[in-house]
């Protein structure tokens, strides 16, 4: 048997939209495989009954199928689905590596995150390997067609959940067709410059690379309460925030001193506009560990 703890991740991360991804050290989802002459899924945790256990519906279901290596697969959720916090890809980064560590098989980390994103496809139509290279690679990535980069990062984040359902389909949907050249140049600016910041591990510069006017206040528009968690999340000492991948979460970035006061004024700030949520504090991660 093996057991692997998958991170959630943030993608896009405002500029870099459907190319940069961080891993987060916590929330986590917890997969456990045993060799099976075929494959079976059991899911517990949170939004456990939103998951399809059939295994050709289950994104880990299909990474089973993809490495030819069946096996009975335990997740346990916690990764909330449909967060924006890569839920999906957290099972199916911790079915890839559990998989190959159990088969033995030779697969390196970056072969694991392109059957990982295979898993995603297969489910959700869409083959993003935002939130899976993350998952697997941790620290922060930046994914294109023609390859992946990786750098580690050492900084404080807070991701905040408002307990409110926003389909990834509607979040794309409001994606606008085409750009303004004043507004691809902004994004690239802030994109540079959040990339430079994630080098150094500066909350400054990525804060300030959470920039984006294209993607994001259309987004934002679908969070109840996002203006009110944004506001007070910078007045606490936030540095920037965004929506955290195709949403509800927010996602924050602050100076570690700031953290906790930035957590409760994002649970505040949506408080005001009458929505619960949950803050984690948390730090750019590392990728899927066998336990
Ligand atoms: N980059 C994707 C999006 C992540 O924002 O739609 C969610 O799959």
């Amino acid at each position: 048997m093996t057991t692997v703890r998958a991170p959630a991740t943030s993608a896009n991360l405002g500029s870099g939209f459907d190319v940069f991804g961080v891993a987060l050290d916590r929330p986590a989802d917890v997969v456990r495989v045993e060799r099976a002459a075929e494959t079976t899924i059991e899911v517990t945790g949170t939004g456990a009954s939103f998951i399809p256990e059939d295994p050709a519906d289950n994104t880990a279901g299909v990474v089973a199928r993809e490495l030819d290596a069946p096996a009975h697969i335990r997740i346990d959720k916690g990764v909330r689905p449909s967060s924006g916090l890569g839920s999906s890809a957290a099972s199916a980064a911790g079915a890839a590596v559990a998989l190959a560590d159990l088969y033995d098989l030779e697969y390196s980390r970056r072969e694991l995150v392109r059957v990982a994103a295979e898993g995603e496809a297969a489910v959700s139509g869409d083959a993003h390997a935002d939130n899976v290279a993350p998952a697997i690679l941790g620290g922060f990535t930046v994914v294109r067609d023609d390859g992946i980069e990786h750098v580690d990062a050492d900084l404080a984040l807070v991701v905040c959940l408002p307990d409110l359902v926003v389909s990834t389909r509607d979040a794309r949907g409001v994606v606008p067709e085409s750009a303004a050249i004043e507004d691809v140049v902004d994004t690239v600016g802030s994109a540079a410059t959040l990339a430079i910041g994630m080098c150094r591990s500066d909350p400054v510069r990525v804060g300030r690379g959470l920039e984006e006017h294209l993607v994001t206040p259309a987004r934002a528009d679908l969070i109840e309460g996002y203006h009110d968690a944004c506001e007070a999340a910078r007045e606490a000492g936030a540095t920037g925030v965004t929506v955290s991948g195709a949403g509800p979460a927010v996602l924050a970035v602050c100076r570690d001193r700031d953290q906790r006061r930035v957590a409760s004024a994002l649970v505040d700030g949506f408080d005001d506009a009458d929505v619960e949520a949950t803050a984690y504090r948390s730090r750019v991660g590392d990728g899927a560990r066998v336990l």
